[in-house]
């Protein structure tokens, strides 16, 4: 069941961009030769007809949920996940082609069995999984679009978190970081203004520790050598059924 047309953003909307380029550097070969061979086994086909209801039989090995990572960047957290939950069907979603080239390097030889890549606006994608479909939403270190002027074009706003709450399952998991503290402050706000998820923090200091099962990415590579500190949020889906 696709998503219900009052949580479908209008088209003006979806024609405001939120990634920066879609190309960068010219590939190198074994990147080119991934990219052109590799990824067209694993990648999604957003044909609306081609998503099915039950995201697990993406997969050609049974899994026992789906996870969705949003903008992957060059797909480091992403690949090492997939290694690491076996049995856990994960989608992720990146437009930006270097950075999916970089993740087909990571899963080269690891095993794709369990990953499917939509390389493309994840605003397409949002419209299409059935409510419920995925056990975990994954947004980490997204574009800050520090300007007020550009805060629309943020990730987590009020349209998408209607969004991500009606796809996560009773318990399901919004992780979201950021070293940018204008967008943690900005999340926060926004994601507790929403009755139906509720903040996973346990201690004063959870936001600035990371979740156990944590696979530090390259942009909190680069923000922690700049001695920024990320802030780590975890919202769980209450049941449906409260
Ligand atoms: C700042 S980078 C972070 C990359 C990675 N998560 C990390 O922490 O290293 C943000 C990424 O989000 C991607 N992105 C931005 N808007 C997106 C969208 N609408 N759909 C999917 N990915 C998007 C960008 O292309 C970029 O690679």
């Amino acid at each position: 069941m696709a998503l219900p047309d009052f949580l479908i953003k209008n088209s003006s909307d979806i024609d405001l961009r939120w990634y920066g380029r879609r190309t960068g550097k010219p590939l190198r070969k074994t990147r080119k030769k991934l990219y052109e061979e590799l990824l067209p086994t694993i990648r999604l086909d957003p044909e609306p007809q081609n998503i099915p209801t039950d995201l697990k039989t993406l997969f050609p090995n049974p899994v026992r949920e789906v996870w969705l990572e949003i903008g992957f960047g060059g797909g480091e957290h992403l690949a090492v996940q997939a290694e690491k939950n076996p049995d856990v069907g994960i989608i992720g979603c990146e437009p930006f082609v270097n950075g999916v080239a970089s993740l087909m390097k990571h899963l080269d030889g690891n095993g794709v069995a369990n990953v499917r890549i939509y390389d493309d606006d994840v605003r397409h994608l949002l419209k299409l999984m059935a409510p419920g479909s995925l056990a975990r939403i994954f947004i980490l270190f997204p574009d800050p679009w520090p300007k007020s002027r550009h805060h629309r074009r943020r990730i987590v706003k009020d349209e998408t978190i209607l969004q991500f709450v009606h796809l996560l399952k009773n318990g399901g998991e919004l992780r979201f970081a950021s070293d940018h503290q204008g967008y943690v402050s900005w999340a926060l706000r926004h994601l507790l203004q929403n009755d139906d998820i509720s903040w996973i923090a346990r201690r004063p200091e959870d936001w600035r520790i990371p979740p156990p099962d944590w696979v530090e990415t390259r942009y909190e590579q680069k923000a922690k050598a700049r001695g920024d500190t990320p802030a780590y949020l975890r919202f769980e889906r209450k049941s449906r059924f409260d």
